[in-house]
């Protein structure tokens, strides 16, 4: 058990370095589309065309892509060259959003790319030479290695100077969780006491996961036993379903069901699927409930 949850902190802080090695361009106004996708309308394998490295290492931070930033072959000439690897990377992607699987760049998957979503990987880079889903046993999904926790009690906390109206859709999010699993939560004051810590963060904030760059969503969270949960503060958040905003009350949803272990899924109405919209509201759907009793077995 130590060797496997030695081995996704590993792991993790790999992924962190390769967001760190992005160097995507901050901007002001969140969610934006990936600039980089501008210059790539059309493009197909045999391409050489500035941008196409960006999209190289956003499908790899993903994890469609196993793509070595660190690699011998830095020259730019080859990175900008749609070569079969991102060929097979998009077909993936493709493949989970239920998109027309093409293989090419097309404007039904620049589309998709440009929704906002959860910061966090649709699947994970197990080692350097490999690409893998995370196991997927029906269409729900877990972190390498299955981190879970021991303890069915758990405590969370918001951080001290957290604004009042955004804990009771949170707290609302963490009785759906308690009402459809054997997890019961309660509140401490004291962060440092919490195994569940929520927070609101703007820019960096000492994790290696900058808010406010293009691809780092909206929120994301540490697999257990870490419990951070964090949303980025920046973005305009609502309780009521307000059309121009986002309901806290959903990405908490999915950012919890994070916390409890499970990964992303390919079905669109779960929680844990990946991408939400703005004014979207959405609960617990059968495959959520699935992957956790299959997570808990209970
Ligand atoms: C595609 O290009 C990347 C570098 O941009 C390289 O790491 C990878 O090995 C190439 N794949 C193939 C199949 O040539
Ligand atoms: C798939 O391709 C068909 C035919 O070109 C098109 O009508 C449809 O909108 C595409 N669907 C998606 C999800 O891209
Ligand atoms: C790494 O990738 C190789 C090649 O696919 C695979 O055989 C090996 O099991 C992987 N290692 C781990 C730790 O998953
Ligand atoms: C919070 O808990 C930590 C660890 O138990 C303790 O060191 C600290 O003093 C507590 N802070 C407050 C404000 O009670
Ligand atoms: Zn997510």
């Amino acid at each position: 058990m130590a060797s496997k949850v030695l081995t996704y902190i590993l792991l993790f802080y790999f992924h962190l370095y390769m967001i760190h090695a992005h160097q995507f361009k901050s901007i002001d106004k969140i969610p934006s589309p990936l600039k980089f996708l501008n210059q790539l309308s059309g493009v197909q394998k045999g391409d050489n065309v500035k941008g196409v490295s960006d999209l190289k290492k956003y499908l790899s931070y993903l994890g469609y892509l196993n793509y070595n930033i660190n690699s011998n072959d830095q020259r730019p000439e080859n990175n900008d060259i749609f070569n079969n690897s991102l060929e097979l990377a998009l077909r993936k992607y493709q493949k989970f959003y239920n998109l027309n699987i093409t293989g090419t760049l097309d404007a039904n998957t620049m589309a998709k790319m440009q929704e906002p979503r959860c910061g966090m990987p649709d699947f994970y880079n197990p080692n350097k030479s490999a690409v893998f889903p995370f196991h997927m046993i029906s269409h729900f999904s877990f972190f390498p290695g299955h981190p879970k926790w021991r303890k069915r009690k758990l405590k969370y906390a918001f951080n001290r100077n957290m604004k009042e109206e955004l804990k009771p859709p949170l707290e609302h999010a963490l009785r759906e969780w308690a009402s459809a699993t054997p997890f019961q939560f309660s509140r401490v004051s004291n962060l440092s006491q919490a195994d569940i810590r929520i927070s609101f963060f703007r820019g960096h904030h000492g994790d290696e996961q900058p808010f406010g760059s293009e691809d780092t969503g909206l929120a994301h969270t540490f697999a257990p036993p870490d419990g951070r949960v964090h949303f980025d503060a920046a973005q305009k958040w609502s309780s009521r379903g307000e059309k121009d905003a986002y309901d806290l009350q959903t990405v908490g949803l999915h950012e919890l069901g994070h916390a409890l272990g499970l990964g992303h899924t390919r079905i669109k109405k779960a929680i844990m699927f990946p991408i939400v919209n703005e004014g979207e509201r959405k609960g617990l759907h059968d495959d959520d409930i699935k992957g956790i009793k299959a997570l808990y077995k209970f």
